[in-house]
């Protein structure tokens, strides 16, 4: 069975008084409770010592070197993450990160021992034009490197237009890519992602194939992604 992961993203968002949200969450059970803080916050994190795992938002596809502002692998891994969110709409948009990038920032993360959070997802123009199963298999195709296996891969289904934007896909929707995805990867942990709230968590637990949330707005306080956690532990 894959395993069950409520993961936040708390983006550009967070400072030191923000742990004590961490601290606020309930156990997950059999849930894997994730928190992917801005890198500032992963030591203090991991410090606290609660049951809640830490980890990047993004990596570089080398170890180390000349690349100011970037952080890698390795150094999320010394800092207590044991996961890490490669290919994020926002990086692939902001930075023009492409799957091929992704894919070695996915290798990056597993010769430091971290679990790769992968992240895809059609636009909105792509999905009007019927194109949504064909973009989900061409970004798994090229962001998912050969080495992945389903104990250091995580996926994340994250539907650019809803994102931060408050709309959701049907339920149809969702499961018509996670039935792809997981006839693709049948033991890997499918996450969705994309404007996920305590509100409709648990119709989207509903899901066959869904494993669990990638969460953005509604993680960053306990009461919000606490009942996000409890509706995936119900699930
Ligand atoms: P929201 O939950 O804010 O829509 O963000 C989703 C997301 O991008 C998580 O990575």
């Amino acid at each position: 069975m894959p395993r069950k992961i409520a993961a936040g993203n708390w983006k550009m968002n967070g400072l030191a008084a923000s742990l004590a949200e961490v601290s606020q969450l309930p156990k997950g059970g059999d849930v894997t409770v994730l928190i992917c803080p801005p890198a500032t916050l992963l030591a203090p994190m991991a410090a606290l010592g609660r049951d809640v795992a830490a980890g990047g938002q993004d990596c570089h596809v080398a170890a180390s070197g000349a690349h100011t502002g970037d952080i890698s692998a390795p150094m999320l891994a010394d800092a207590g993450a044991t996961y890490v969110i490669v290919g994020h709409s926002e990086r692939r948009t902001d930075h023009g990160e492409t799957s091929e990038t992704v894919a070695q920032k996915a290798q990056s993360a597993y010769a430091a021992g971290l679990i790769a959070v992968i992240c895809l997802g059609e636009t909105l123009d792509q999905r009007e034009a019927g194109e949504t199963l064909a973009v989900i298999a061409e970004q798994l195709k090229a962001s998912i490197p050969a080495e992945a296996t389903a104990q250091n891969t995580v996926i994340a289904y994250e539907p650019v237009w809803a994102i931060g934007t408050g709309k959701v896909p049907t339920i149809e929707q969702i499961a018509e890519v996670h039935d792809a995805l997981r006839a693709a990867l049948p033991d890997t942990s499918l996450l969705y992602g994309g404007s996920v709230k305590a509100s409709n968590a648990a119709e989207i637990f509903s899901v066959a194939n869904v494993d669990g949330a990638l969460v953005g707005g509604a993680s960053l306080t306990a009461a919000d992604f606490g009942p996000i956690i409890t509706a995936l532990s119900d699930s």
